[in-house]
């Protein structure tokens, strides 16, 4: 079995961010999201993988997963260029599949409970593709799965207005190379795309044998700023587990917090489930519960929760910072007593002042 991580796409709902790297880079718990993916397929006993790379900054993509030797994987990269759909990324990796079976996962999907037992389920039965499902409130927004009465999938419909369940088709697919000829006689969709639910449902309507799943437990598709803070919280409070090796002087750490080395900690107030990576310098501030701060940041005189902050970012004299994504090297800074505020941001940035 051999996997294949989706790393393209244009990530323009996570802007700027994506002017800076993919939005599959972006880190949760101070580690990529699209790493999540490789170590779930790597739990599922799929060690070799191919990475499809899109326009946005690929060399970041193979700096960080290299050959894959340092994950105990092996690695490969195709490059898709233009996002011209799920299926069309699919279809490029017809040679590094060959006779294989193989599971496909877009690299910003993340689910609790991990592949394994789907890897398994759809390895021991006869199936030709198999998908996993998750009851949604507004299926209008995903691919949906359509049941005939015996509740056999009879096909599935991208967003569509009216959905014939509230299934939605989550981002993680096993087939076998059947759908090569198939991807090879898609047509795009209405929104231009090579769509991988109009494969599938290809494959249902030939008679194939097209097996699902409903999935226990959550799924974020980390498409905007909000699911990453969401999917970063849940992530501290299911996998973080209290250990500190930096320096602590005059402050409170309490409950499960990750302090990496050679991070200095003063008259802080440190409440988990939070992380703290490396070279950090915290003084004076409070760090909050689902906070991930990145080596080498600096936070002085602030609070922060429920926020990432990236490597390098420095926050000076911020009363009260939440729900904030914060790039590497990113400054915010509020000169003491003053209420003017001065701004250097890329496009695209938000900022709420409230
Ligand atoms: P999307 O989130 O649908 O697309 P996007 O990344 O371009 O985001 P936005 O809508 O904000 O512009 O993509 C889902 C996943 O699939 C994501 O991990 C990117 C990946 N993908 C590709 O690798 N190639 C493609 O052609 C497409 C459409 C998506």
């Amino acid at each position: 079995m051999k996997g294949i991580i989706l790393h393209g796409g244009l990530g323009t709902r996570l802007r700027p961010l994506t002017y800076a790297g993919p939005k599959q880079l972006i880190p949760v718990a101070n580690k990529p999201i699209s790493q999540y993916v490789l170590e779930d397929l790597l739990s599922s006993g799929i060690r070799d993988v191919a990475i499809v790379l899109g326009e946005t900054f690929p060399e970041l993509v193979r700096e960080h997963y290299g050959d894959g030797s340092k994950f105990n994987a092996k690695i490969s990269y195709i490059y898709q260029g233009k996002p011209l759909g799920i299926a069309h990324a699919v279809g490029l990796c017809r040679e590094f599949v060959g006779e294989s079976k193989f599971a496909v996962y877009l690299g910003d999907n993340l689910l609790q409970s991990g592949i394994n037992q789907y890897v398994k389920e759809f390895l021991s039965g006869d199936y030709d593709a198999y998908i996993l499902l998750k009851e949604v409130k507004d299926p209008t927004r995903f691919g949906v799965a359509k049941f005939d009465e015996y509740g056999k999938l009879i096909g599935l419909v991208e967003k569509p207005m009216k959905p014939p369940s509230k299934y939605a088709v989550i981002g993680v697919y096993f087939f076998t190379p059947l759908i090569f000829p198939i991807i090879e006689k898609l047509k795009p969709s209405w929104r231009g795309e090579y769509e991988i639910t109009d494969a599938i449902s290809a494959l249902i309507e030939k008679g194939y044998k097209v097996g699902y799943s409903i999935i226990e437990g959550w799924w974020i598709d980390t498409g905007k700023k909000d699911d990453i803070l969401q999917v970063n919280a849940l992530i501290l409070d299911e996998r973080i587990n209290r250990k500190i090796t930096g320096e602590i002087t005059n402050s409170k750490v309490e409950g499960r917090v990750e302090i990496g080395e050679g991070t200095k900690i003063a008259n802080s107030i440190i409440r988990g489930p939070a992380i703290i990576g490396r070279n950090c310098l915290i003084e004076k501030s409070y760090i909050g519960p689902y906070t991930s701060i990145g080596n080498e940041a600096k936070i002085q005189n602030s609070s922060i929760e429920y926020s990432i902050i990236m490597e390098g970012a420095q926050i000076e004299n911020v009363e009260r910072l939440e729900e904030s994504l914060i790039g590497r090297k990113a400054k915010i800074k509020r000169a003491e007593g003053r209420k003017i505020i001065r701004l250097h941001i890329g496009d695209y940035s938000e900022v709420e002042i409230t």
